[in-house]
């Protein structure tokens, strides 16, 4: 049994390579020449520890807490030595491609298909030499370079990953220049090159109902993560509203229609900007968002369209209270160039919701252990503690994703150390650490000393002055959700 695991690299870059049965996905790796980070690969040192972001596996053994800590592994932390994947696997590595000798690669074929589907966008299809050495995620796009010049432009695959022809759907701008080469020019038989898959705006594991919105030729990823959805099977829910701006923009819906007739869980709607358009919906995409299509905020949106509407989108589910649980987001230029790739999950109010419940948590451990733990527990709080600290240095994290894990395990202590399974439980629940790998980064300002923080949280309950460690519990809380805030204003500023 062989399975494709897509390894996605800090730079945007994906690669694919083969799994195999009994075999780690840090041994296929180096079958495939990538050198993903490895030493002991024996589950000792935690070098290969990286994010399992869909699929499923079995972990061999490793050292808990040197490695890799059980808090990390419920959270979806995975050690590439001892994983044995089980189906197909997404797996975001904690380095560049670079450094794991794994940039880009480069693809070529003939064009076999060129149609201009409307005025205004013009779809084209390669024949590759070799298919079966592309794999991409729906959603990706690659760096086509434009025949006859030293240009590349980007594009999202329009086609799914499994289909034999990989197409592209672009808009016909007069002087973008594949545009141009492909209405002047082109020909079936030509050749073409590319390199990639690139981009983190890809088809996530569906687990709760999907909005997608598409502007223009925005619509290209949908198109390709329909395929997929229709190849794999999805029970959630699927809707798509697709805006463009005039009339004759509004292409592919007959392969909508087929897919609303395939799937029984998508639908879409198409609108029209041009408010003097013949197409019966006019306005923009966000007129015709439902609240069932947003499902309360439990939804993952994933957008695709030009800067202005991705911006217009965000501005509205603001203001609209809606607080998506994912959204992902590709902002493009008119000139096929992807201008910015990202996500945004979070809503201050649902982070100050999470850090409540812990801080709701810590009090209800502190009150169950203050006074009566060990030493040796006491000094393993304070190692955890410590652990943390190393993270932080003058007013930020120098390393949020190290941060976040030790903290992590600091945090679960004194809650694990209750033994009460229903509080253990809810903790992991939380998505605290969820919500911090989505806010954090090394430019994020700290709103306090954290780590002196928490090292009042350990002096107090290593003196068992429950109300020392209470009111230090309740300050650390604060500060920790005022530093998540600076980190969504910092991050919706520098998204828009
Ligand atoms: S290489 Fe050491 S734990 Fe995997």
């Amino acid at each position: 049994m062989t399975y494709q695991i897509a390894l996605t690299f800090e730079d945007g870059v994906t690669r694919f390579i083969e799994g195999r049965d009994g075999e780690t996905v840090a041994d296929s790796s180096y079958r495939s020449r990538i050198n993903i980070p490895l030493d002991c690969r024996d589950g000792v040192c935690g070098t290969c520890k990286s994010f399992c972001e869909s699929g499923e596996f079995e972990l061999g053994e490793y050292v808990p807490d040197e490695a890799m800590t059980e808090e990390e592994e419920a959270a979806g932390y995975v050690l590439t030595c001892q994983l044995f994947p089980k189906s197909d696997l997404v797996i975001n590595i904690p380095v560049t491609s670079d450094i794991a000798k794994a940039g880009a690669s480069t693809h070529a074929g003939e064009i076999i298909t060129i149609d201009h589907v409307s005025e205004t966008s013009t779809y084209f299809g390669i024949r590759l030499d070799n298919r079966g050495a592309l794999g991409f995620l729906p959603g990706q796009y690659v760096n086509i370079v434009v025949p006859g010049t030293d240009q590349t432009r980007s594009y999202s695959f329009s086609s799914g990953p499994q289909a034999d022809e990989v197409g592209f759907l672009l808009r016909n701008t007069p002087t973008g220049a594949l545009p141009t080469y492909l209405r002047e020019r082109a020909k079936p038989g030509d050749r073409l090159e590319f390199t990639g898959p690139m981009g983190s705006f890809y088809l996530r594991e569906v687990k709760r109902p999907l909005l997608f919105l598409a502007g223009g030729t925005g619509l290209a990823p949908f198109l390709s993560m329909l395929e997929k959805i229709g190849d794999t099977g999805a029970d959630q829910p699927v809707h798509l509203i697709y805006g463009v701006t005039n009339d004759a923009d509004l292409v592919k819906v007959d392969e909508l229609e087929q897919y609303a007739k395939q799937l029984s869980n998508f639908t879409f709607t198409c609108c029209v900007a041009d408010e003097g358009a013949s197409y019966p919906n006019k306005g923009y995409v966000t007129r015709y968002i439902e609240p069932e299509h947003v499902n309360g905020g439990d939804v993952d949106v994933y957008l695709c369209g030009p800067p202005p509407m991705v911006d217009a989108v965000r501005k509205w589910l603001e203001g609209q209270g809606i607080a998506p649980l994912n959204f992902y987001f590709e902002k493009f230029s008119g000139t096929g160039l992807v201008t910015e790739t990202g996500s945004i999950h979070l809503k201050a109010a649902d982070v100050d919701e999470a850090f409540d419940a812990r801080m709701a948590l810590e009090l209800g451990a502190a009150q169950l252990t203050v006074g009566r733990l060990s030493g040796d527990q006491i000094a393993e709080y304070r190692r955890l503690e410590e652990a943390a600290a190393q993270f932080v240095g003058d007013g930020r994290f120098t390393d949020p994703a190290g941060f976040r894990q030790a903290n992590a395990a600091f945090h679960l202590f004194p809650i694990a150390a209750t033994g009460n399974a229903t509080m253990i439980d809810t903790y992991k629940r939380l998505q605290v650490q969820e919500y911090m790998a989505q806010a954090l980064t090394p430019s994020t300002e700290l709103a306090a000393d954290i780590a002196q923080d928490h090292r009042d949280m350990v002096d107090a309950v290593a003196r068992g002055d429950i109300e020392a460690a209470r009111v230090a519990i309740v300050a650390h809380t604060e500060h920790a959700k005022a530093t998540m805030r600076a980190g969504i204003e910092e991050q919706s500023g520098s998204a828009g």
